[in-house]
């Protein structure tokens, strides 16, 4: 049975109106309404369905949503047993701070959680202005402006500077947020080849007088890869070409740097030379939501323009606290810094001494461990955690299958034994998964 098209119906009744006589709709069925189609029809949903149905029949079990329990920081407590947590985005080892719970637990106390309103009609309290005052200080831009989500962030970001007739041109290895915010933006998306600022020159010697504006986006510290762009040889195109410069420091801040103020300090390039730097306050700042620092008229953009600004409830108290005084921190204690710096060589030294492959990565405290194939990097991933060690997988399709592997976060409270244990432990893993899988197969 189908049903009627609803428009056919409507052209019925407008024909009545206008005094044709109505049709006669003597078949009931054809009024039955649209069936319902099934959520588990869709294409999403038939991909999820069969990587779980794949990893029953090998008898693999997922690595994903396993449960932590308590504040996880370095350690956490996983199924009853404590392991070593190479899965945290707490960089700098903040979120366990007395500071950070006895301040957010003042402010709750005075403000209450929710601040239960869209900043811009009721929502504003002074202590946000105070975190984005601090971030903007802290990144030596005029202004800065705070949302609830990284991810929106971005999206509302390139929402509200691109539109139709623009074009956004993004790093190939750019976060999801990126792409989903150049959708939404109708700018013409063109993606280059992963740090490859000359495929950039070229494109816009051809293309950049099809366009009225242009914003290239880049990543600080790929989340996946480890690696950084050359960010002076980027700031070089936007000025030659008119575009704008976009720069995601998710995983940057708190890591590069010699004090943890991300790309520009480490590549010694003046910030108010990139146009709009993003960054998360979920990772190294130890909350939630995101930032966009700039000039001052970017800050208006966004508090009056951007969507996810306007018409978003503005960031609740314990999350403008908690990145408050994680901020606090990381200025006053520069040598987290320092100690994060430190095991990140380590972990390169030792992993390249065990022949391990960390591929593009930098001595930074994103470390991939290219395993090559999505299935073994599972494995191994349980492996470890039957060994003491959460250290997550990345596999197909947020990476292509033969790149699929182990992705681990340093942490500054990581211990150098942690990273010589880990890394040992790991490489003899990688060696039986060979064997596994070629019996397997
Ligand atoms: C590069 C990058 N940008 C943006 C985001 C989104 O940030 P959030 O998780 O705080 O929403 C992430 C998340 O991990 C990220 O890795």
């Amino acid at each position: 049975m189908t049903g009627r098209p609803h428009s056919d119906l409507m052209a019925q009744l407008r024909a009545a109106h206008k005094g044709f006589e109505a049709p006669k709709l003597t078949d009931e069925a054809e009024l039955a309404p649209w069936p319902t189609p099934s959520l588990a029809d869709l294409e999403a949903y038939e991909r999820i369905a069969i990587s779980h149905a794949a990893a029953d029949q090998l008898g693999v079990a997922s690595p994903f949503f396993r449960a932590l329990d308590g504040s996880a920081g370095t350690e956490a407590v996983m199924e009853g047993a404590a392991r070593v947590n190479f899965a945290s985005y707490d960089y700098l080892s903040i979120n366990h701070h007395k500071a950070l719970a006895t301040d957010v637990a003042e402010a709750v106390q005075h403000h209450g959680v929710s601040v239960s309103a869209s900043r811009l009609v009721g929502g504003e309290r002074g202590l946000h202005q105070d975190l984005e005052r601090a971030i903007a200080s802290f990144l030596g831009t005029e202004d800065a402006a705070v949302m609830v989500s990284g991810y929106l962030t971005n999206l509302s970001a390139i929402r509200t500077l691109m539109g139709e007739g623009d074009l956004v041109l993004a790093d190939a290895r750019a976060h999801n947020s990126i792409y989903e915010g150049i959708r939404v933006s109708q700018a013409t998306h063109v993606s280059f080849p992963h740090n490859d600022p000359d495929w950039v020159d070229d494109y816009l010697e051809t293309n950049r007088q099809t366009f009225r504006r242009v914003l290239i986006a880049i990543e600080g510290l790929y989340s996946m890869d480890g690696d950084t762009p050359d960010l002076a040889r980027f700031v070089e195109l936007k000025k030659k070409y008119g575009a704008w410069l976009l720069l995601d420091e998710a995983h940057s801040i708190g890591v590069l740097g010699a004090s943890g103020r991300g790309l520009c300090e480490e590549q010694n390039v003046d910030p108010r030379d990139v146009d709009v730097i993003m960054g998360t306050l979920s990772k190294s700042l130890c909350s939630c939501g995101g930032f966009l620092a700039g000039s001052k008229v970017l800050g208006e953009l966004i508090r009056f323009g951007a969507p996810g600004f306007v018409y978003s409830v503005g960031l609740s108290v314990p999350n403008t606290v908690a990145a408050r005084t994680a901020l606090r921190l990381l200025e006053t204690e520069p040598e987290r810094v320092v100690r994060l710096r430190n095991l990140s060589r380590r972990f390169q030294e030792i992993a390249h001494r065990l022949g391990l492959d960390t591929a593009e990565a930098e001595p930074y405290a994103v470390q991939p461990i290219i395993i090559g194939d999505s299935l073994r990097a599972v494995w191994v991933s349980n492996a470890l955690l039957a060994e003491g060690f959460n250290v997550l997988p990345i596999i197909a399709p947020a990476v292509p299958n033969q790149a699929a592997r182990l992705r681990f976060f340093l942490n500054a409270d990581h211990t150098a034994e942690d990273i010589t244990r880990v890394l040992e432990v790991t490489a003899g893993l990688i060696e039986r998964s060979k064997d596994q899988f070629q019996r397997a197969g």
